[in-house]
């Protein structure tokens, strides 16, 4: 019998119990015994199937010998942070769906891990349910990966899809994915794009080696988006969606999160709802798109689990995930090219003016339209004089 413990028994928590009971013959057969959870820590104690297991003292997990994996789903990072370090340190592997304690501290957890000679693994702290992690560092490992990109938030991509397909209010999508499960304890993280900015961090620092620091990167998120430009695009011909980037720049690389057009002949255009898709640009694999679940209990949980075989099957451990710990390098990504769409209070000739050869998608008292490709910040030197209701890039 391997023993494992959980910590925080929300959605995440609570999938992996689920998903441990419920696949356990699957699991066992590939395990060759049979995986249990023997402790969760909770902060407050809750009637349930798991009253029996529960705990409030990391004590009883970090002292139990028999508890060989440690599950972090409490989110955030203090108290997360301090209980992964304990547990490491305490010869335990630890799997984790916690993308923001990745994204701020995984360099010096898994140098930690390695030290202790265990694992800390996290294929479902980006894109849920979807392999990627593991794709990327090992099928992909004789690429030089020069981009990541993809819709990396299951809340948000929700919520666009709910608008633009139901007429839905911003309000009343948003709580519809927090009755799923799939929003952030405090959804302004999915929101404004910072969760969408800890999952492409983590991308960069594996496809790159080299820690990319959330505190460089732009986030911006869809709560000043409108849904007038959003049918806009939508009549030309393209679809908006909230896209994290990650971009190979000579010896540098940069990164951000911006709602971005698509052309719905692109298969990001199509991806709606809850799920995610994340394409990785390799120099010898060209594009390769993964697609999932982003969000919600049992798909994020069963990429828990999956490392939890695998941290318990790696002999001794796997070596091979890790990135430099200086964020050096990092480049301002209005360097980047693309078309620009702008939404103006202005004519046609004030666009022009400004930016002249545009291709107009509206035009009535206010006129969209967009650029050729342009880096970003000649974008924003070019429509200095106007009036820019909003600005997008186009996703190439
Ligand atoms: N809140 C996140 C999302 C959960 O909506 O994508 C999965 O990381």
């Amino acid at each position: 019998m391997i023993q494992i413990a959980i910590m925080g028994l929300g959605t995440v928590g609570t999938g992996v119990a689920k998903v441990v009971a419920e696949n356990a013959r699957q699991i066992e057969r590939k395990l060759g015994e049979p995986l249990q959870v023997k402790t969760i820590l909770v902060r407050h104690f809750k009637d349930g199937p798991y009253r029996q297991l529960m705990t409030d003292d990391f004590a009883k997990i970090e002292e139990d010998d028999a508890i060989r994996v440690v599950v972090e789903t409490i989110g955030g990072v203090e108290a997360a942070y301090e209980y992964t370090k304990r547990a490491l340190n305490a010869g335990k592997h630890v799997v984790t769906a916690n993308k923001q304690l990745v994204a701020e501290r995984g360099c010096e957890l898994l140098a930690l891990a390695k030290k202790r000679g265990v694992n800390y693994l996290f294929e479902a702290s980006v894109g849920g349910g979807i392999p990627i992690l593991h794709p990327l560092t090992q099928c992909m490992a004789a690429n030089r990966i020069d981009e990541v990109y993809g819709i990396l938030n299951g809340t948000t991509n929700y919520i666009l899809t709910q608008m633009v397909r139901t007429g839905a209010f911003f309000s009343d999508a948003l709580r519809e994915a927090q009755q799923k499960g799939y929003a952030e304890a405090d959804p302004t993280a999915d929101v404004e794009g910072i969760d969408a900015g800890r999952k492409i961090c983590i991308l960069a620092d594996l496809a790159f080696g080299r820690q990319m620091d959330p505190a460089d990167v732009p986030m911006e998120g869809i709560s000043k988006l409108s849904l007038r430009d959003v049918k806009i695009a939508q009549r030309a011909g393209y679809r908006v969606k909230l896209l994290g980037r990650a971009v190979r720049l000579g010896s540098g690389r940069t990164a951000y999160v911006a709602p971005h057009l698509i052309p719905e002949e692109r298969p990001l255009a199509s991806v709606d709802g809850v799920f995610n898709a994340i394409v990785v640009r390799g120099n010898a694999t060209g594009e390769v798109m993964f697609y999932g679940q982003g969000a919600g209990e049992l798909p994020t949980a069963s990429a828990c689990v999956a490392d939890v075989m695998e941290a318990l099957q790696a002999s001794p451990r796997r070596d091979e995930i890790g990135w430099e710990a200086d964020p050096a390098g990092f480049q301002d990504p209005r360097e980047l090219q693309s078309r620009h769409y702008f939404r103006i209070d202005g004519s046609l000739t004030d666009a022009a003016m400004a930016f002249g050869k545009v291709e107009v998608l509206s035009e009535d008292g206010e006129t969209a339209f967009l650029t050729d490709p342009i880096s970003g910040l000649e974008a924003a030197e070019r429509a200095r004089g106007l009036r820019v209701l909003s600005c997008m890039r186009v996703l190439g």
